[in-house]
């Protein structure tokens, strides 16, 4: 009645923007990430018939915020007729510093309650369910380069290249740990309800998938950074253009973004892209990973410079 799983976050580079089903959280365009290692969460569920309500401890303290959302999750993993647990989440990383952490918490609990509940699921199904509560956590279910396309009613996720075949670097600069503004489930929605530009960032979308996905399979770091960098801008304008405006950057977002064009013009290999919220992420060959740690910490306003590699899904730790 006890398992413990491990998960990472994953840094998309074709983005996940918009809900095709709200209700069922499906995402209205595919997307294509890169699963990381170093960074991790690990979730220990136990199921426990002495407990009258669910009780959540995010790195060492009370996390009742986030409660509602875990508990909806729990009840679509083991039914509304489970018993109440007892969740515990450690991440080696700032939780609320933009890095993903709720794409590795999500995938790392539905592996935990599954295994707490003695239900054997195929991943697909943990990517499913992972899914449902939040988009992103599907994918890190998987590990390398992962794809999730939309099918039918439902989503199908892959790994499209194992990491080692092309193991490439992640560098996040942290800008700011303040929370995020707006979440991104209600940005999306306000992208979908007021963006002029929201139907055409989903037209294109096919576009720029097949584009990443043909690069991947030929490691060309060329064509997957300009178009990663690009899909990346068309989301970002796409919030810009809502009402009101969804502006997840600061002044520093912007200062690294200049410090990749001057590393790139240098001839370094490397690219970018922002999430929802204000760290910038640069991808690159190892090789140049030194280079893009010095640029990025000697940026203005960097609080903070970590660097990963692509690593595996989610997997059980332990359990019963
Ligand atoms: C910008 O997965 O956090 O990081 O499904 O509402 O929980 P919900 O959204 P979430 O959105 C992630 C958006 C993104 C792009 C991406 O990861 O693809």
């Amino acid at each position: 009645m006890r398992a413990t799983a491990r998960a990472q976050p994953n840094i998309a580079l074709i983005k996940y923007w918009g809900k095709r089903d709200r209700d069922r959280n499906l995402p209205a365009v595919g997307s294509i990430s890169l699963t990381l290692d170093d960074l991790y969460t690990t979730m220990d569920v136990e199921l426990d018939g002495a407990l009258d309500r669910d009780e959540l401890r995010v790195n060492g303290r009370r996390a009742e915020s986030m409660l509602p959302r875990v508990a909806r999750c729990l009840d679509a993993v083991l039914g509304a007729d489970r018993l109440c647990a007892r969740v515990t989440s450690e991440s080696n990383f700032p939780v609320a510093a933009g890095l993903a952490s709720s794409a590795s918490s999500f995938a790392a609990l539905v592996v935990a309650a599954s295994a707490a509940g003695g239900r054997a699921r195929s991943v697909g199904e943990l990517a499913g369910l992972a899914g449902r509560a939040s988009g992103s956590a599907a994918r890190s279910l998987y590990g390398g380069f992962v794809e999730l396309r939309n099918e039918n009613d439902g989503i199908a996720v892959s790994t499209i290249l194992e990491g080692d075949a092309w193991p490439l670097r992640i560098v996040a600069a942290v800008t700011s740990q303040a929370p995020k503004p707006v979440s991104s489930g209600e940005a999306m929605e306000a992208s979908r309800r007021t963006s002029p530009f929201y139907s055409r960032w989903v037209e294109e979308q096919g576009m720029d998938l097949s584009t990443a996905r043909d690069a991947i399979a030929v490691r060309d770091f060329g064509k997957l950074a300009s178009v990663a960098e690009h899909n990346c801008l068309k989301m970002h304008s796409v919030m810009w253009a809502s009402r009101p405006p969804v502006v997840y950057w600061n002044a520093a977002t912007l200062a690294c973004l200049e410090s990749v064009r001057a590393l790139q013009a240098e001839g370094v290999a490397a690219f970018f892209t922002i999430d929802a919220g204000p760290q910038v992420k640069v991808i690159c060959p190892p090789g140049d990973e030194p280079r893009v740690v010095d640029a990025l910490s000697s940026t203005d306003g960097v609080e903070a410079v970590l660097a990963s590699g692509i690593g595996s899904g989610a997997a059980l730790v332990n359990g019963d």
